[in-house]
């Protein structure tokens, strides 16, 4: 008699490609546990681009760039949600589920981006250009969020400033992302000196010795990356537009300047595509492991908590910027 297989193994197929068949094994007691779990809370797991593919491809249920999972938070009827995510991603969900669970499966999982900037200096910004309006990146604190005018991501940042009809922005904390959105419009743009610790890393000499090494290669950044780089590649977009461009040009050869999982998760997706990896790890993306997951479920840890009052002025800038 054959032994009733466990019910991830058929999951195996989707990510052979990026997980060798060693490491399997390891993950397929949490992935059992957690699909287990998700139906018992009624539980759905969000999970960003940079999630590791065991995460993004076995156990997630809504998968995105911060955009997407703004959004499909605002919508999901779930009681609980998880997000396989960094912590102001976590807070983005709950402003728009206020009622809702949220957790966090690793209250470390933070981003340098969002430890740039507080909400004094945002006020201290408002007072040095009274009347300028103030874009704030979602990767920043509830509490900077509370002191802007609307959000932005990667995904949506020059439609935002271009929606406001105005001369002048300041958008706030991530310096290169402005000075990226900044070369694309007319609106004059007063920026922070905030920057992403993976992006920051990548050099324009990277892209040139990639073009060398691998002649014909399609170059991808993310808008995180130094204006420079951004200037090299041959295509710049938030991870979702990264994922799109290779879905639509089918490149025969990509590197994505931008955090590893990347390349995995997409690579699983488009198995003709050859691509090249150099690639940054973010710390804070990888706290966050199958384990942590599953015990986020088991003990309802750590759920996301924010002040009313704060949360109240937060999520008006995170919907106006959903409205747009
Ligand atoms: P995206 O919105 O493009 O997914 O970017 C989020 C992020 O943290 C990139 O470093
Ligand atoms: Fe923050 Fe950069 Fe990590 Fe994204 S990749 S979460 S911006 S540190």
């Amino acid at each position: 008699m054959t032994a009733a297989l466990p019910s991830a193994a058929h999951l195996y197929e989707r990510v052979r490609m990026v997980i060798p068949p060693i490491e399997w094994p390891a993950f397929v007691d949490d992935i059992d546990a957690i699909l287990a779990l998700k139906r018992e809370r009624n539980a759905v797991i969000l999970a960003h681009n940079y999630q590791t593919p065991e995460i993004f491809h076995c156990v997630a249920d809504i998968v995105g760039d911060s955009l997407a999972l703004a959004r499909k938070a605002a919508e999901t009827e779930a009681d609980v949600i998880v997000l396989a995510g960094v912590h102001f991603m976590a807070e983005t969900a709950k402003l728009l589920n206020p009622d809702k669970t949220v957790l966090i499966p690793d209250l470390d999982a933070g981003c340098s981006l969002a430890d740039s900037i507080t909400a004094d200096d945002v006020r201290l910004m408002r007072q040095r250009y009274p009347g300028v309006p103030i874009v704030t990146y979602v990767n920043t604190s509830a509490a900077v969020k509370a002191e802007s005018d609307i959000c932005c991501t990667s995904g949506n940042a020059k439609a935002i400033v271009e929606s406001l009809g105005v001369p002048r922005v300041i958008m706030l904390p991530d310096e290169y992302l402005a000075k990226n959105v900044a070369a694309e419009t007319d609106v004059e743009i007063l920026a922070w000196k905030g920057h992403c610790e993976v992006h920051e890393r990548f050099s324009p000499a990277d892209i040139r010795e990639l073009r060398e090494a691998h002649p014909g290669v399609t170059v991808l950044a993310h808008p995180e990356c130094p204006p420079d780089v951004v200037a090299e590649a041959d295509f710049s977009g938030s991870t979702a537009a990264m994922s799109d461009y290779v879905a639509r040009k089918k490149p025969a050869r990509v590197v994505l300047m931008t955090e590893c999982s990347m390349s995995d998760n997409v690579a699983v997706e488009h198995p003709e595509v050859d691509f090249i990896r150099p690639c940054n790890l973010c710390p804070h993306m990888k706290r966050i492991t199958l384990a942590s997951i599953r015990a986020a479920l088991e003990e309802n840890q750590h759920e996301v908590q924010i002040d009313p009052w704060l949360a109240g002025r937060a999520r008006r800038a995170v919907e106006r910027m959903l409205a747009i």
